[in-house]
């Protein structure tokens, strides 16, 4: 049986966990297979709204097996924090959810030297989520790092002292103000651990294998998106892991040819939360009505998210990257009631229109051209069938279908389970 995949086509935030939580009744297992807690991924069923960060957005469905893949990284203090927070529903949680031995965690002196890392760079900063993220990728990467298996040994607590020691010699050396209490945050890191430790750590890869072989039906969350992958998106504005389709194979340990259905999410607009380049931002009218209809402000951080025109040209480059098979369309109801809509089609870059993504996306370098077309009024957040949906907003799903050559399958017309219309 394939594995199908989801994730995110812009800069993140375009409603995976939505349409994880809509899709999941059709799945056995759902899997995480990058990023952390900078994650913010946002659910909402009968008038509650649900905010999970490390957890796969399968949780709230008896019928799946939730798994943090090896390529998450995993902050225990968050973790048990998202795990307080479901306690109110009485979900089986060590019954749900299964976490990877290779998954690697993040530490507090992580956190610490991202924020040291961020203050450094002055302005030049990332406008990281300062989750440790980037510092955990770079202990993995370096052969550093320490992992949710390390904690099934007695001598995990030493190895902690080995790596934190090393990073507050690192922090010293960013020269840079960071003020913490290293033994009230390893209080509180402990204390995590130990409720960590009472969940079930399992060989990810293997399970998903035996998964696959009995005919379970996997669907794989990224996190993030395509724009901010780390080969792939605006580097150095990204996040450290790979959000495209090939993180789900490394992230998962599922082989290339296993990968079957590939579900690109977008919105209807685009938004970034975050420094780095944004060809089609809006500082006008048009760019604060998103935000403040699509209430466009992170889940994580609570930072307001840039907004603008949808960027076919960087959609483009995410279907082609990824291999998305079908889209799903994010939050056209935010769109109502604007007059004319603009989609950009083409850059002018270096005095010539193109149509693909140059090396340096940044506002200097490229102009975005647009293709103009006629909005619609109608309120789309109480339609459930696609026989509803406004001819315009047709002709602009049509147009984008026919630029990215792929169906878009559903359309969201607001946040709840229900406000989704399949096509
Ligand atoms: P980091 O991954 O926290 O280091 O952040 C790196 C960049 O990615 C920053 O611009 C963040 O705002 C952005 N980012 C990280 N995670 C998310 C997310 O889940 N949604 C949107 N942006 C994100």
């Amino acid at each position: 049986m394939a594995v199908d995949l989801l994730l995110g086509l812009q800069w993140g935030d375009e409603g995976k966990g939505k349409i994880v939580d809509v899709l999941t009744k059709d799945y056995d297992i759902i899997a995480r297979f990058q990023g952390g807690p900078n994650a913010g991924h946002t659910l909402e069923f009968d008038g509650i709204k649900h905010v999970l960060h490390t957890i796969p957005s399968g949780i709230f469905h008896e019928n799946a097996i939730n798994v943090v893949g090896n390529g998450v990284v995993i902050d225990p203090v968050i973790f048990k924090k998202e795990l307080d927070n479901l306690k109110k529903f009485n979900i089986d949680i060590p019954a749900r959810l299964l976490i990877s031995r290779k998954a690697h965690l993040i530490l507090p002196t992580h956190r610490l030297l991202d924020a040291a890392s961020e203050a450094a760079k002055g302005k030049a900063k990332i406008g990281s989520t300062l989750k440790g993220i980037g510092p955990t990728y770079m202990d993995k990467t370096g052969r550093n790092g320490m992992r949710i298996g390390d904690l099934e040994f007695t001598d995990w607590k030493s190895k902690y002292r080995a790596l934190a020691n090393k990073h507050e010699a690192m922090i010293g050396f960013y020269n840079v103000d960071i003020q913490y209490d290293l033994k009230e945050l390893e209080a509180e890191f402990f204390q995590a651990v130990s409720a960590l430790q009472q969940l079930k750590f399992i060989d990810s890869e293997e399970y998903l294998f035996k998964a696959q072989k009995e005919g379970k039906k996997i669907l794989a969350e990224g996190a993030q998106g395509s724009l901010l992958d780390i080969d792939f998106g605006t580097y150095p504005f990204v996040t450290s892991s790979n959000t495209t389709a090939a993180g789900a194979c490394t992230g998962l340990g599922v082989a290339p040819n296993k990968i079957g259905g590939v579900f690109g999410i977008f919105k209807a607009y685009t938004t970034r939360v975050g420094s780095g380049p944004f060809p089609t931002e809006l500082f006008d009218e048009d760019g604060a009505t998103m935000g403040r209809v699509g209430n466009e402000f992170g889940a994580t951080t609570g930072r307001p998210r840039r907004c603008g025109w949808l960027d076919l040209v960087a959609l483009k480059y995410a279907v082609q990257i990824n291999g998305v098979t079908q889209l799903m369309m994010m939050k056209g109801d935010v769109l109502s009631g604007f007059k004319t809509l603009k989609v950009c089609t083409a850059y002018q870059y270096k005095g010539e229109k193109i149509t693909h993504l140059p090396y340096n996306i940044a506002s200097e370098n490229v102009r975005p051209i647009y293709t103009e077309m006629p909005g619609w009024d109608q309120d789309l957040t109480k339609m459930s069938t696609a026989k509803e949906l406004p001819e315009n907003l047709n002709a602009y799903i049509d147009f984008l279908e026919k630029e990215l050559e792929v169906p878009i399958k559903i359309v969201s017309v607001g946040p709840d389970r229900k406000q989704t219309i399949h096509r």
